[in-house]
C-alpha cells in the first residue's frame, strides 16, 4: 500500500476508523497502523483520536499526473516527459540526474517536467534550503534547453517568474508582485522562488534547470526566518488545487521559454516591470552598499537604482536588495 492511497482517504480531513481504512484498502488494521506512522514520518500531520481513528490535520490535494496531463493543452501533452514523484531529495536535482544519465543528445526529445509531493532536501537560491512539506505546495522543475551559449540565459531567471505571476494571475489571484530578481510576493509577503541552475553547455547549447517553488495551502512554517504566505492565505475563498496550479505553471513557463529563445528579453522588460514591488521605493543593496530610489530593469534584467552619483544598475547573484523602513 502506498501513502498516497492513505492520504487520499484521508484528505477530506475527517475522522476515519483504522477498521474502516483497512476494509477500504484491503489491508489489515496494522497495515493501517504502520502506514499511519510512514507517513507522519514523512511529514503528514496525522492526528490520532484514540477509540475513534485518524484525521489529517493539514489541506492536502495530493498530485496526480493523468489530471494534470488532462489539463495541458493538446500541444505540450504530446512533448513533455512528465513525472509526478511522491518524494524525492529535489526535484531540481531529479532532473539534472535524469539528464546526466541522458546526455548523448543535448537538447532533444521531450522536456522534462517534474514535481514531487514533498522534497527531503529542497534547494534555495544562495545555499539555502527550500521548506518542503508534504502534499500542501508545489515543487516543480523544468529541463531546459537554450541554444546561444551562457549570454542566451541573461534574463531567463526574471522571464520565469514573469510566467509564474502571469499563470497565478489568470487563476485569480490578484496582486502579484515580483521581486528581483525573481521572487514572487502578495503584499510584501514572499508566495513562490525561483532557482535556475545551469547544468552543462556544449557547442552553445546550454541545458539548465528550471524550479518553482510555490507556496500552496501551507499555513505553517517553523524556521522559515522572512515573510511569507501561501495561496490560501492571500485568497481563501478560491479553491486552488495544484494540480490546476501544475499544469498552468507548466504551459505558461514553457511557453514563455519559447518567446524568450525567439524574442529575447525586451518583449518581457514591460511584463516584468508592471509587477516590480521595488518601484519608486528606498533601496539598500546588500554587499554592494548602495542606496537609492528603485527604478526598475534595463533590457538585460538588471535592476537600477537611481543614487546620489546617477543611475547604478545591479545584477542578479551580485547582491540582495532590501527595502529602506
Ligand atoms: C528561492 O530561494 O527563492 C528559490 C526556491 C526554489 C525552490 C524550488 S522547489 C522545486 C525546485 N527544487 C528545488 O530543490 N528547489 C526548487
Amino acid at each position: 500500500m502506498k501513502t498516497k492511497a492513505l492520504i487520499n482517504l484521508l484528505s477530506d480531513r475527517r475522522i476515519h476508523s483504522g477498521a474502516s481504512l483497512a476494509t477500504q484498502l484491503g489491508v489489515s488494521r496494522t497495515a493501517i497502523w504502520k502506514q499511519i506512522r510512514r507517513a507522519q514520518g514523512r511529514g503528514y500531520r496525522i492526528e490520532t483520536l484514540k477509540g475513534r481513528g485518524y484525521r489529517l490535520e493539514d489541506h492536502v490535494d495530493l498530485l496526480d499526473a493523468e489530471r494534470i496531463r488532462a489539463s495541458l493543452p493538446g500541444s505540450l501533452q504530446e512533448s513533455i516527459d512528465l513525472r509526478v514523484l511522491e518524494s524525492v531529495d529535489s526535484t531540481n536535482a531529479e532532473v539534472a540526474r535524469y539528464r546526466a544519465g541522458h546526455s548523448d543528445d543535448p537538447g532533444a526529445g521531450a522536456v522534462m517536467v517534474c514535481l514531487a509531493d514533498t522534497q527531503t532536501a529542497g534547494r534555495g537560491r544562495r545555499g539555502r534550503a527550500w521548506l518542503s512539506p508534504p502534499g500542501e505546495n508545489l515543487y516543480m522543475s523544468m529541463g531546459l534547453t537554450l541554444r546561444g551559449g551562457f549570454t542566451a540565459l541573461e534574463g531567463l531567471s526574471l522571464v520565469i517568474g514573469v510566467a509564474v505571476a502571469e499563470a497565478l494571475e489568470r487563476l485569480g489571484l490578484r496582486n502579484v508582485g515580483l521581486k528581483w530578481p525573481n521572487d514572487l510576493q502578495h503584499e510584501g509577503r514572499k508566495l513562490a522562488g525561483i532557482l535556475v541552475e545551469l547544468q552543462g553547455e556544449l557547442e552553445g547549447v546550454v541545458q539548465v534547470v528550471a524550479g518553482v517553488g510555490l507556496n500552496v495551502h501551507m499555513r505553517e512554517a517553523a524556521g522559515v526566518d522572512q515573510p511569507w504566505t501561501s495561496l490560501s492565505q492571500a485568497q481563501e475563498k478560491t479553491p486552488w488545487r495544484r494540480n490546476d496550479i501544475a499544469a498552468e505553471l507548466t504551459s505558461s513557463v514553457l511557453a514563455a521559454v519559447d518567446e524568450f529563445a525567439v524574442n529575447g528579453f525586451e518583449a518581457f522588460r514591460d511584463r516584468w516591470q508592471q509587477r516590480d514591488v521595488f518601484y519608486g521605493h528606498s533601496l539598500r543593496a546588500v554587499q554592494g552598499e548602495m542606496e537609492g530610489i528603485g527604478r526598475g530593469i534595463d533590457a538585460s534584467g538588471h535592476y537600477q537604482i537611481e543614487t546620489e552619483q546617477g543611475i547604478q544598475t545591479v545584477r542578479a547573484g551580485e547582491v540582495s536588495m532590501r527595502v529602506m523602513s
